[in-house]
């Protein structure tokens, strides 16, 4: 049985981790996480007992984090300021959290001895032209657009010069988009799902030609325990390669779910170098290490996810207008 820490699991990704590995394995689970307007108590509510503890703080925090290094073997670092769009508002919190707080871990890990996974994102690669016949690998070179896929990559470098030059026992993956329950309103399915809840029309950026792969967030979760468990230390999985979509594909297919016409939904301002399309192959992934999605029918993943925003809107209500406002402010 092994103690983890696991940053940002109060946040979607990371609530869902928590959840599989509480079910899954014997691990004891220490989450930190700073509960930024995107981190949620209420996701971790159903989790009680001696295997699992909740600490809140800043993952900048190097006192802190030194204490809670001192208490467990393996680290999954999940922690991160997420949203293109608020990146593209203010990148400060940003270049803060996701560079700063990542080398306050690294810099623990180094003292600690501890293993670490880096979670990131498949954004660090760039994008693709819809017809390009290559999807993203391990071997993609880094080609960021956003402040937030920026940061990220500074931070998988920091990870990359940490492993080697001082020897940290880490791996990073990069997923693709997830989906799934406790997802912040803010991002495309929830905004979309609650809009038509709500009785307003969902919102598609530019023209809804972007491309995105969408896995659940419980297929993350199980890539990356399987990263953890069987990985090699210092290599990188990418994740995904499951659901290649155009997001109004993905609308027209909510509004159909959800019993309304599927024509039914608005085109608005496009975001500022807006990534066209992401595409993952997940080669290294399944071969050595033998992972498979659970949720291979994105259809079906959809439909569960809808349900969930349909019986948990105590979770989600209360964000819902600051969200639309800010997209207002946007012309989105
Ligand atoms: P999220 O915004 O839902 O959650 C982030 C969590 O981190 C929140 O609970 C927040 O309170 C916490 N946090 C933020 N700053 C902190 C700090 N300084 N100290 C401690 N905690 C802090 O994000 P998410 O969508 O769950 O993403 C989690 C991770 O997965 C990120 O690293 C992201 O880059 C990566 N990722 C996400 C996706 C996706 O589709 N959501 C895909 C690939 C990779
Ligand atoms: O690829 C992994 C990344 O996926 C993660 O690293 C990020 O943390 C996560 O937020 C996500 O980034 P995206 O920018 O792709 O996700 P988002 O949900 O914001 O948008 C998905 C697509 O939908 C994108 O093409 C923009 C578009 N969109 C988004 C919103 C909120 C719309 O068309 N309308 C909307 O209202």
């Amino acid at each position: 049985m092994g103690h983890m820490l696991v940053t940002g699991g109060a946040g979607f990704v990371g609530a869902n981790f928590v959840r599989h590995v509480l079910s899954r394995t014997a691990h004891s689970v220490i989450v930190l996480d700073k509960l930024t307007y995107a981190g949620s108590l209420t996701s971790l509510s159903s989790l009680r007992g001696p295997r699992f503890r909740f600490v809140h703080g800043d993952i900048q925090d190097a006192a802190l984090v030194d204490s809670l290094f001192a208490e467990v073997d393996v680290v999954v670092h999940f922690a991160a300021e997420s949203h293109n769009d608020k990146s593209l508002e203010d990148p400060r919190p940003f270049l803060n959290t996701n560079i700063v707080g990542t080398y306050t871990l690294l810099e623990a890990a180094r003292r600690h001895r501890v293993r670490f996974h880096h979670i990131s994102t498949d954004e660090v690669y760039g994008d693709l032209a819809l017809d390009d016949p290559t999807r993203f690998t391990e071997e993609s070179p880094f080609d960021p657009s956003s402040p937030y896929s920026a940061t990220k990559a500074g931070s998988d470098l920091l990870v990359r010069a940490w492993v080697r030059s001082f020897d940290v026992q880490a791996t990073i993956s990069h997923c693709s988009n997830n989906y799934g329950p406790y997802q912040h309103v803010e991002k495309f399915i929830p905004r979309q799902i609650t809009n038509v809840i709500r009785g307003r029309r969902p919102r598609v950026f530019g023209d809804g030609t972007n491309v995105r792969d969408w896995v659940h967030a419980d297929d993350h979760a199980s890539a990356v325990l399987a990263i953890i468990e069987r990985g090699t230390i210092g290599r990188t999985y990418v994740i995904g390669g499951v659901g290649e979509i155009q997001n109004k594909t993905v609308v027209e297919l909510i509004l159909t779910l959800m019993g309304e016409s599927s024509d039914g939904y608005d085109y608005v301002a496009d975001r500022p170098g807006h990534d066209l399309r992401y595409a993952i192959d997940a080669t290294r992934l399944r071969t050595e290490l033998g992972w498979a999605p659970q949720y291979a029918d994105f259809e079906a993943g959809l439909s569960a996810t809808i349900d969930w925003y349909r019986h948990n809107e105590t979770w989600w209500g209360p964000t819902k207008d600051t969200v639309e406002t800010f997209y207002t402010a946007r012309g989105q």
